[in-house]
């Protein structure tokens, strides 16, 4: 449930609303970021974030023997996989591995065509039980809500049931797609943005999120 550090909306979506990550979203949207900066803080928040995100995992309790008395402890049920949508998505992945260095990575190559919009996958390498435990799909821009939706569907193939979705920054066009096609992923993000432009990019926004975190701008 969303607590004083998130603010949710009859959209689905849980919205970040914390002092920290608003000050290295700052950063990240500056023109003047360089992309090592932007790199690093694209993956704080990312690490910021998974606290939040996690709070709903399913737990499993176990018997562990202190050095004092045999007790019961909440341990973390399954295998929790992370699924980055390549280029950006791979911008998060440092920051949750600190946090949970025992899950597993997937990858999803997803690029945007940019006439069409419409999303071309090229790479698809996921665990073979996906149903294992929670899957999380990662990437920090959600604009028409193309990829991300392809990205969904190309889960639930693979076998996914619990899913949960970590952007950066939404726009309200790619939050209605995946309200619209998803309506059961809940979808977390440290910004909700005004609109989407004529080209397809979010506004503010910052930019072309892949280019700015490799410098192929
Ligand atoms: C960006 C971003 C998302 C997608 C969002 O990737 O990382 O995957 O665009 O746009 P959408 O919501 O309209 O589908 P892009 O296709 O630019 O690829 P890249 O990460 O390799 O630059
Ligand atoms: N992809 C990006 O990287 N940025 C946008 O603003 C929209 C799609």
């Amino acid at each position: 449930m969303a607590d004083q550090s998130t603010t949710q909306s009859d959209t689905g979506i849980i919205i970040f609303d914390h002092p920290l990550i608003a000050h290295k979203l700052a950063t990240i949207r500056n023109r003047e970021t360089g992309h090592r900066l932007f790199r690093a803080a694209l993956s704080q928040i990312a690490g910021l974030m998974v606290y939040e995100v996690t709070r709903s995992l399913p737990t499993a309790v176990i018997q562990v023997e202190t050095p004092m008395v045999t007790t019961e402890c909440a341990v973390i049920k399954g295998a929790i996989t992370i699924v980055p949508v390549l280029r950006a998505g791979l911008g998060m992945i440092d920051g949750i591995l600190d946090v949970m260095p025992e899950a597993r990575i997937g990858h999803l190559g997803l690029a945007r065509d940019e006439q069409t919009l419409e999303p071309v996958a090229y790479l698809n390498r996921l665990p073979i039980d996906l149903d294992a435990g929670p899957v999380i799909l990662v990437d920090p821009m959600l604009a028409t809500g193309g990829s991300a939706s392809a990205a969904l569907t190309m889960l639930r193939q693979a076998g996914a049931t619990d899913i949960r979705m970590i952007c950066l920054v939404a726009a309200p066009e790619g939050i209605e797609r995946l309200r619209k096609d998803h309506p059961d992923v809940t979808l977390y993000a440290a910004a909700l943005d005004e609109r989407l432009n004529e080209k397809g990019y979010i506004m503010p926004g910052l930019g072309d999120a892949g280019d700015r975190m490799y410098g192929t701008v």
